[in-house]
């Protein structure tokens, strides 16, 4: 059990909501989240940011902030530099690995030049001739591909292209929505999640989770629709791809920087090869979502799991002096 004591005279403030297209899933994550911290005993409040996030605080009298902010501002870095600029401590990832979780791409240069496998992609973007890129994608990727927006999430944007007749459109599409997309090699295997909880020597994997989605691909419907997904947890993959898998989450949440909390999405495909696809450094935390599942299935309870979040906020506490923020 994690130890809140220095936690008991502080009030918590849990961000949720936010601008992102995943506003409504971040109150979900929040709800469920300001539960937990009522009943472990916490005195928690909940704060929508709106442009003054910094005086919210200080009204609300926070001395210390754990944040279900999914995409946008709020998982990019963007709310982490704000907090630290103003000698605010919180939980989870700073303001380096959140960036680069937020963005795809980089995601994947940092595997790729670490060794990791994640499927071979190409970048389109607003300058870019999307005719070429899709005749390259289609040579050098095979089809079907897959054309995702670069920091996105929920499955937000996210289109499987099985013509190349129409991959240049689908990449129109998504660089006049997002700007900045990109075409992955597609990958046929089973969809798996695996969260990583902790921080430096404390750093352990959560049981692999498996999503079986009734829809073609885990999308933003399959996510959200009670019954459209089967999740099955621990994966009935094997103790062997069970330990590669873990290991390789742990791996990648290193690699970003990451702290406290993250989520590792890949594909096992037919051949027993991992391909990573992301990593979330603010998952889901609805009570449906996948890493409360996943604790579930490793004996913890959904408040244990928060606590643990929670407590990820300690050394920027320490840091800060530990108490509660002084008034304006
Ligand atoms: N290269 C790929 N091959 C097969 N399916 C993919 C691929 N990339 C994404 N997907 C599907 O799209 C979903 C969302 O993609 P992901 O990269 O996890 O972005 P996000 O969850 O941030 O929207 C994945 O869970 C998976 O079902
Ligand atoms: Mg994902």
């Amino acid at each position: 059990m994690t130890d809140l004591t220095p936690f008991a005279d502080l009030t918590v403030a849990v961000l949720l909501g936010g601008q992102s297209s995943e506003r409504e899933v971040s109150f979900r994550s929040g709800d469920g989240v300001l539960g937990a911290l009522g009943r472990l005993g916490l005195t928690a409040v909940g704060i929508d940011p709106g442009a003054d996030l910094v005086a919210q605080l200080r009204d609300a009298g926070a001395g210390v902030v754990l944040s279900v902010l999914h995409g946008g501002c709020g998982e990019n870095g963007a709310v982490q530099g704000l907090l630290d600029h103003a000698g605010i401590p919180y939980a989870g990832s700073g303001v380096l690995a959140s960036a680069l979780a937020m963005h795809k791409i980089q995601t994947k240069r940092i595997l790729r030049a670490i060794g990791l496998p994640t499927p071979e992609w190409l970048t389109a973007g607003p300058g870019d001739d999307l005719g070429l890129v899709a005749a390259e994608a289609v040579e050098t990727l095979g089809l079907p591909v897959v054309v995702k927006p670069v920091d996105e999430g929920s499955s937000v944007g996210v289109l499987i292209v099985d013509e190349a007749a129409d991959v240049e459109a689908a990449l129109a599409e998504s660089v006049a929505k997002y700007r900045e997309a990109f075409v992955d090699r597609f990958i046929l295997g089973r969809e798996l999640t695996v969260g990583v909880l902790g921080y430096g020597d404390g750093l352990h994997a959560l049981p692999v989770l498996e999503l079986v989605p009734k829809t073609r691909f885990y999308d933003y419907e399959a996510k959200y629709t009670k019954g459209l997904t089967d999740l099955l947890c621990p994966a009935d993959i094997g103790d062997d791809a069970t330990a590669r898998v873990q290991a390789m989450a742990i791996e990648v949440h290193k690699a970003i920087g990451c702290h406290g909390v993250s989520r590792v999405d890949m594909h096992l495909d037919g051949d027993g090869q991992v391909w990573v696809h992301e990593i979330n450094s603010i998952p889901g935390m609805t009570e449906t979502s996948d890493v409360p599942a996943e604790a579930t299935a490793a004996g913890m309870t959904y408040d244990d799991l928060v606590a643990e979040i929670l407590a990820s906020a300690l050394p920027r506490m320490r840091a800060a002096g530990h108490g509660p923020l002084p008034p304006m």
